[in-house]
């Protein structure tokens, strides 16, 4: 499973990017909201930082004309943006356009697996199954992820799951375990991945050990 970071904010990439362990990017609608920037400004930003890995941009249109207008114009930012679209009927007439123009999708808002299956039907690159969303009303989201990993794995489908919505680090470990290709994770999930307190309390009697030595 690779790791790609969810977040608008250019100083949470540049620090994700130098662990070494960064293949992509998603951003959303309020993810930009958030960071009061031109959003073009900011792809371009971002675009500049992480050049190879995917770098999903949303569009914003309802209607499946608007959002391949949008999108031709999100993707003409480098060759490495993903158009995320959501997943409505009008967004699956989009993502057939984006298939037959080779630019990459990303379909967001999943909550089942009919809906991921249609997507890659509909040549969606990714999917994005919202975990933390579906916990939150009291559903499994991994048992989502699980399903749709199966489906594609049974039916040879080589769009790829990523699991989103992440709110904590065992939702990394076990999306990693049903089989999501990427996770998408915040910054402050992404760097208490890396912690553990033995790891710490060893590093600290390895420091007074060494300190110590006669
Ligand atoms: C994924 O692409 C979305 O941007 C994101 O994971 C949504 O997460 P949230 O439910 O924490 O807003």
């Amino acid at each position: 499973m690779k790791f790609f970071i969810d977040t608008a904010n250019i100083e949470e990439i540049r620090q994700a990017n130098e662990l070494g362990v960064l293949a992509g990017v998603t951003t959303n609608p309020s993810l930009v909201a958030k960071e009061g920037v031109s959003f073009h400004e900011r792809l371009r930003e971002i675009t500049s930082e992480v050049k190879v890995g995917s770098v999903s941009a949303e569009v914003i249109a309802e209607d499946a004309a608007g959002m391949i207008e949008e999108g031709k114009e999100l993707a003409a930012i480098a060759p490495n943006i993903t158009v995320k679209v959501p997943m409505t009927l009008e967004g699956l007439k989009a993502v057939k356009a984006f298939s037959d123009l080779n630019i990459k999708t990303n379909v967001t808002l999943i909550f089942n697996a009919n809906q991921a299956l249609l997507a890659a039907r509909a040549g969606a690159t990714y999917v994005s199954p919202f975990l933390g969303r579906l916990d939150d009303i009291g559903q499994d989201g991994m048992t989502l992820v699980a399903t749709i990993a199966e489906i594609f794995d049974r039916h040879d489908i080589s769009t790829e799951i990523i699991a989103a919505s992440i709110r904590h680090p065992l939702h990394v470990t076990d999306a990693a375990v049903n089989g999501a290709h990427i996770a998408t994770i915040p910054y402050n999930v992404l760097s208490s991945l890396v912690k553990h307190p033995l790891t710490d309390q060893g590093i600290e009697k390895f420091m007074a050990d060494w300190n110590n030595q006669k």
